[in-house]
């Protein structure tokens, strides 16, 4: 386990996995009813810009940011609950970049439920000690074993974010193939799966297991800031959604081209924004 979050928070990556997340938080949100948030590779939950390992990368400077200027209106509309969330993280602790757990608690009430599982101990003690009350459990556990025992949950309703560090030949398959079967045992659930875009074929490969084999309702996001020609280095990102919220479709649409033209590193921004469940029929 070498992979450290400390080293990317803020970056693109981060940016486009948590404007999402919080569109979907809000979502879920709408019903007065509980509904749980599952974080199966949660990290430490909230990151100090100006530590040695942030500092070392300087990847949120051309993440969060680039943000500072605003956006069109329709945009900042959009993106204002992820940029409160950024407020209050800056209010209470200065120049610092939320993680996953932060955001999932920042958008849920008294009656939501939150389950954070990080593998790495001492992450796992950090996030035990940040979040802790009601409401609120820190497993340190495999997040892939812990998916599946948690699911289905009690509440009908929630969410599961599925975010590896890939370190792991075959992840991204993996991250397909543990996605159908979860979303089987929970077909109620929403489903959020990250994925990096180095090799465009193993993306495609993924893809086709969750078209083959996952639900009908299913959504295709990509934010790219490079041009896929260099599978060595991060060209860009994306996240499977099983059962995505149906208003996520018509928001991504708004936000993926302003956050790729405003977060691009060199002359090529894209994104993608593309259902693709069973029900779609190719071509
Ligand atoms: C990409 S980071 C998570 C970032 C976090 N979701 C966020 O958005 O703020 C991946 C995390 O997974 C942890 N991890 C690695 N292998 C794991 C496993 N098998 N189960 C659970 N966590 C794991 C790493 O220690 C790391 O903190």
């Amino acid at each position: 386990m070498n992979y450290r979050h400390a080293f990317h928070a803020g970056n693109f990556a981060d940016v486009m996995k948590h404007v999402v997340l919080v569109r979907t938080l809000l979502y879920l949100a709408r019903k007065d009813g509980a509904f749980r948030a599952i974080d199966t590779h949660a990290g430490i939950g909230l990151y100090d810009l100006s530590s040695e390992e942030a500092e070392r990368t300087g990847e949120w400077r051309d993440g969060v940011a680039r943000l500072e200027a605003p956006f069109a209106p329709e945009v900042e509309e959009l993106l204002s609950p992820y940029r409160q969330v950024l407020d209050e993280v800056r209010a209470s602790h200065g120049h610092a970049y939320p993680g996953s757990p932060f955001i999932i608690r920042a958008l849920s009430r008294p009656q939501d439920v939150s389950v954070f599982v990080e593998l790495h101990p001492a992450d796992g003690d950090v996030l035990a000690a940040r979040f802790k009350g009601r409401g609120v459990k820190v497993l340190r556990l495999d997040g892939w074993t812990a998916l599946h025992a948690l699911i289905p949950s009690p509440e009908r309703r929630g969410l599961v974010l599925i975010d590896p560090p890939y370190e792991q030949p075959g992840e991204l398959k993996r991250l397909a193939a543990e996605m159908v079967k979860a979303w089987r045992k929970w077909p109620t659930g929403v489903f959020l799966g990250w994925y990096p875009i180095k090799d465009p074929g193993a993306v495609a490969e993924a893809a086709g297991i969750l078209r083959a084999a996952g639900p009908a309702k299913a959504l295709r996001l990509e934010l790219m800031v490079d041009a896929p020609d260099d599978p060595s280095r991060l060209n860009g990102c994306g996240l499977f959604i099983l059962n995505p919220p149906f208003v996520l479709k018509e928001e991504a649409e708004i936000l993926l081209p302003a956050l790729a033209a405003r977060l691009a590193r060199s002359t090529y921004a894209g994104f993608r924004c593309e259902p693709f469940g069973r029900e779609v029929a190719p071509g």
